[in-house]
């Protein structure tokens, strides 16, 4: 019997309309665009403006958009998972919400929150439900309303953060295409350099913890990025050399996309040129669990069956992996893409 491997079959996203730029920024916080741009290399990022509005509702419109690119039936749909750090709620989970608003009726569905690796570690999870064969079609949503746990008058980290949702749908071949390998990881000790300290069980939210700001993310900008480089750059070549992956015959690095420097030193280790590097930090920022999907959106014209892929995250946690996918489609043009 021939393996049954996890493909993505189709990609969508949504960021929402409103841009915040480095101009724009620079009155609200002590910093400028030329800073950003060199130490980050972010230009602008969306943000989800309205009251009561939710992650789920930027997911909703790209499964939305996803159905429809896809021909898809949310009557069909078996699995639908949403991840990331910014939940509607903390119950009921955002993907129930999501499967309400997309009309998928027939599934069951959870969130997973492994920082900003949470789309990679979530397509594992999915490809092993498909790869036993109980789930045929598989909807993974990753969405962020980052902005709702910025702290924007930290200039040390409200440039970073964006907005937005990427989904896509994983469905079984048994051709050669598909998720072949992964490497995941997590090391709790990194927690203290990266968290949001209230909110949660040990400290739910009171007048003192709302005057500390400690429903904002807390960010220890360098002991991240060092681990962030080393991390991805030995993930990413431990998971190339044990697939015969070189730099000649991988087509695409998909990283995650929290600082232009991250992503040129993970393409340096690897010997990588730009032009195979997957980038658009410049236009959505750190968008957290949204960005490897909207990497893939943004890129799907340029991606042929048969490409090789490498995606990999490094995030709070700390969490970090890479994962080895042959692309199993060629891009139809989409007309309707924004
Ligand atoms: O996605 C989850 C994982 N997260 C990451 O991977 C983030 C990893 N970390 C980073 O990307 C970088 O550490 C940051 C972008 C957060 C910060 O960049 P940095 O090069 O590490 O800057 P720094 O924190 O060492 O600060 C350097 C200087 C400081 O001034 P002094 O002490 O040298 O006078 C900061 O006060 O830059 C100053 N600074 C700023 N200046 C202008 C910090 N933020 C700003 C700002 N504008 N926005």
């Amino acid at each position: 019997m021939k393996k049954i491997r996890a493909a993505i079959t189709g990609v969508a996203g949504y960021v929402p309309d409103y841009i915040l730029t480095n101009e724009e920024l620079s009155q609200m916080v002590d910093t400028t665009d030329e800073w950003i741009m060199t130490r980050i290399g972010i230009r602008e990022r969306h943000i989800l403006k309205g009251e009561g509005k939710g992650t789920s509702d930027m997911a909703e419109l790209a499964v939305k958009e996803l159905f429809r690119k896809t021909g898809t039936n949310p009557d069909d749909v078996d699995l639908l998972i949403w991840c990331g750090v910014t939940p509607d709620m903390a119950f009921p989970s955002t993907a129930n919400i999501i499967s309400d608003k997309v009309g998928v009726k027939n599934a069951f569905g959870y969130d997973i929150n492994a920082g900003c690796s949470s789309f990679l570690f979530s397509l594992e999870t999915v490809a092993k439900f498909i790869e036993t064969g109980s789930v045929k079609k598989a909807v993974l949503v990753g969405a962020e309303k980052m902005s709702s746990i910025v702290d924007y008058s930290d200039r040390t980290t409200c440039p970073i953060f964006g907005d937005g949702a990427g989904a896509v749908l994983i469905e079984p071949t048994e051709e050669d295409y598909g998720l072949f390998d992964s490497i995941l990881h997590v090391d709790g000790s990194g927690r203290k350099h990266l968290f949001q300290a209230a909110g949660g069980s040990r400290y739910p939210a009171t007048m003192e913890t709302v005057l500390r700001r400690q429903h904002y993310i807390y960010q220890e900008g360098q002991p991240v990025f060092k681990a962030a480089v080393s991390n991805m750059g030995d993930i990413t070549l431990k998971l190339m050399e044990r697939n015969g992956l070189t730099k000649d015959n991988l087509n695409w690095l998909v990283p995650h996309q929290a600082n232009l420097r991250i992503i040129d030193a993970t393409g340096n280790r690897i010997g990588l040129p730009r032009e195979k590097i997957m980038i658009t930090i410049d236009h959505y920022g750190n968008t957290s669990a949204a960005t490897l999907p909207l990497c893939l959106w943004d890129y799907e014209s340029k991606l042929h069956k048969g490409d090789n892929l490498v995606l990999t995250t490094f995030g709070a946690g700390f969490t970090w992996g890479a994962i080895y996918i042959k692309w199993a489609y060629d891009s139809v043009c989409d007309i309707n893409k924004q």
